[in-house]
């Protein structure tokens, strides 16, 4: 886990680390794959990416964005991640419009997971079975927020991606947010090389320490959910998250 004293050393600090998976990636793979979150926490991530300081020291030719979930609404709507990526960065950026993977929340939400799984399907080589975690056909970063009720991406304790095992992509109706969710599933995300978590402000100390700290039940706590095959998992949380912890 990496501390710092403000959301925004926070963000700059993942912006870093966003530039060096980036590089990485593409260095070794050709190409860098990366899935964004949704929510407002990245918000200030994005902006700082687009920035001429880091946008320029990312190769966006062969960079390929997808996201980690999406609310079922239109691209449009101010709910919609895929908006929240496109007016902080993708529209400040050189990215071929082919490189940007978004999910169709305007669709049905079944037919969207479907279609959504069938594409990460074509891009990562793999047309059938287990995700791969095979350097190249696998996300190479995946950025993670965290609800204050212990949920990351659209997996929401107690309901069923949760404990999915087999689909990379599922729709599921979430009641406590009241509309239906599209998410990237624990296999798929659990595939990635990088996991980067996004955790800031005081409204999530008191989950943080739960999922954290407390024993393992990820159907109550979904964000305990992740834990890369063969990958590495980085917590970046500001103080005032990280206020309820125990440990160092
Ligand atoms: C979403 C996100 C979700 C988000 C958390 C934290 O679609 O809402 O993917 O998982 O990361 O809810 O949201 P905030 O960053 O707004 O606190």
């Amino acid at each position: 886990m990496a501390r710092y004293p403000t959301a925004d050393a926070l963000m700059a600090d993942a912006a870093g680390r966003f530039v060096s998976v980036a590089a990485q990636s593409l260095r070794e793979n050709g190409r860098f794959l990366v899935a964004l979150a949704g929510g407002s926490t990245p918000r200030k991530l994005y902006e700082t990416l687009a920035t001429p300081e880091y946008a320029s020291r990312i190769d966006w030719r062969h960079t390929h964005v997808f996201w980690g979930d999406e609310r079922c609404v239109p691209p449009d709507d101010p709910a919609s991640n895929y908006r929240l990526a496109r007016t902080t960065l993708l529209d400040r950026v050189a990215i071929p419009e082919t490189n940007v993977h978004r999910i169709r929340g305007e669709d049905a939400p079944d037919q969207a997971a479907v279609a959504y799984e069938g594409e990460l399907r074509l891009v990562f080589d793999t047309p059938d079975g287990p995700p791969s975690v095979q350097p190249g056909r696998r996300l190479d970063l995946v950025l993670l927020g965290m609800g204050s009720n212990g949920h990351t991406a659209s997996l929401f304790p107690g309901l069923a991606a949760v404990r999915e095992r087999e689909r990379w992509v599922m729709a599921e109706h979430v009641a406590e947010v009241g509309g239906w969710r599209i998410t990237l599933t624990p296999p798929m995300l659990n595939a990635a090389a990088h996991v980067l978590f996004l955790v800031s402000g005081a409204d999530k100390a008191a989950m943080l320490h739960r999922v954290l700290e407390d024993p393992v039940d990820p159907d109550a706590l979904p964000a305990q959910a992740i834990a890369p095959r063969d990958g590495a998992l980085t917590w970046l949380v500001d103080a005032a998250a990280a206020a309820s912890l125990r440990g160092e």
